[in-house]
């Protein structure tokens, strides 16, 4: 993605650099100054949560910091163990090899990840049928760090060979704050502070999705905004000027359809569905995915957990279901028949 490759600029380069998740970031300061002492590889490190929180910048972060080379490569581009084998056998003393998406890898390649990851040697089949025999590859020591959206997906025997794991929650709203001064001011883009706040209070608590927004709001700053309506029902002018004001993150969220809890089109429109054609739910997720036009894991790992973390979205053993925050929030009256009132 285009906006992505721009995004490499704002990505943080050091732990300090690396703003909020406070108590993660210092467990991990710790075991990577012990490691550094020890002149050890890193433990091999399990990073887990939704996607734009930071997992991949923080994997390149603790290269970064333990000064080792990183390579990295996601689980569906590894087809064959040989494919596994190729970057194992190249990769450097005590560097940190980065799998994203690890929750999808082939048993096969699990498999050899085990040995690797566990003895720092590779499992190698030579021949076929009876004459095939294993030989073993040492290779050098190095830190596997997994990222996943989907921890529950991932095979326990995987999960127990990671010594650390970093759980990503959603920023709350000061860091959020911070990381929106330290963007704007590495786009020199200026931007007041009651702004600022706004910004960072409807990006839902996503660094990715704030430094997006923030690239938006300066463009509507830097064009203007044409004229737009005022409070007394008049119109006044745009504010633009290049400065990124207020007024200008009101309109600009508002063109871009987020409200003020940070919710997208998309995310009341699950609700919405779930509501007038589930009767409030519970409907399961694949159906749903359905009905809102997403696929299922992109519903799962990026629309749910900000629902459910603002409290207007629950999963239960039954399915999906709306609360009445989410009633109030669309603005819609909660039905006072359940769905056996229509089998009279
Ligand atoms: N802790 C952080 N501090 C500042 N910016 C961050 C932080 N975490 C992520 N970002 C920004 O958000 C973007 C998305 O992060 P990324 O590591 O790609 O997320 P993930 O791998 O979890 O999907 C990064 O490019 C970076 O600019
Ligand atoms: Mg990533």
């Amino acid at each position: 993605m285009a906006e992505d490759e721009k995004d490499i600029s704002l990505r943080p380069k050091s732990l300090d650099e690396f703003l909020g998740q406070k108590a993660m970031k210092e467990n991990l300061s710790v075991f990577i100054k012990a490691a550094k002492e020890r002149n050890e590889s890193l433990d091999h490190l399990f990073l887990t949560g939704p996607p734009g929180l930071g997992k991949t910048t923080l994997a390149q972060v603790v290269a970064r910091e333990l000064g080792v080379d990183f390579k990295v490569t996601s689980a569906p581009a590894l087809d064959k163990p040989k494919d596994l084998a190729g970057i194992l056998m190249t990769v450097t003393e005590k560097a940190v090899f980065f799998i994203d998406e690890i929750h999808r890898l082939k048993p096969a390649i699990e498999e050899m990840l085990y040995t690797a990851m566990e003895d720092y040697e590779l499992d190698w089949i030579i021949g076929q049928g009876p004459g095939a025999r294993t030989i073993r590859i040492p290779i050098q020591s190095f830190t596997l760090v997994g990222a996943t959206t989907k921890a529950g997906n991932v095979a326990s025997p995987l999960i127990s060979r990671f010594g650390i794991t970093c759980r990503f929650g959603f920023y709350d709203v000061s860091d959020m704050e911070a990381i929106v001064r330290r963007s704007s001011g590495i786009l020199k883009t200026g931007i007041d502070d009651d702004a600022a706040a706004l910004l960072a209070a409807s990006a839902r608590g996503t660094p990715r999705v704030v430094n997006r927004l923030l690239r938006r709001m300066r463009d509507f700053a830097q064009v203007g905004l044409g004229k737009v309506p005022d409070a007394a029902g008049g119109e006044r002018r745009s504010p633009g000027g290049g400065r990124i004001t207020r007024a200008v993150v009101e309109e600009g969220l508002k063109r871009l359809e987020i409200d003020g809890l940070g919710l997208e089109k998309y995310d009341r429109e699950i609700l919405g569905v779930i509501i007038e054609r589930y009767n409030g739910g519970p409907v399961g997720a694949e159906t749903l995915a359905i009905s809102v036009g997403e696929t299922t894991d992109t519903l799962e790992d990026y629309y749910e957990p900000y629902l459910i973390q603002a409290g207007l979205l629950q999963r239960t053993p039954r399915g999906r279901m709306v609360t009445d925050l989410a009633y109030r929030h669309l603005g819609l009256e909660k039905a006072r028949n359940s769905g056996e009132a229509f089998l009279f």
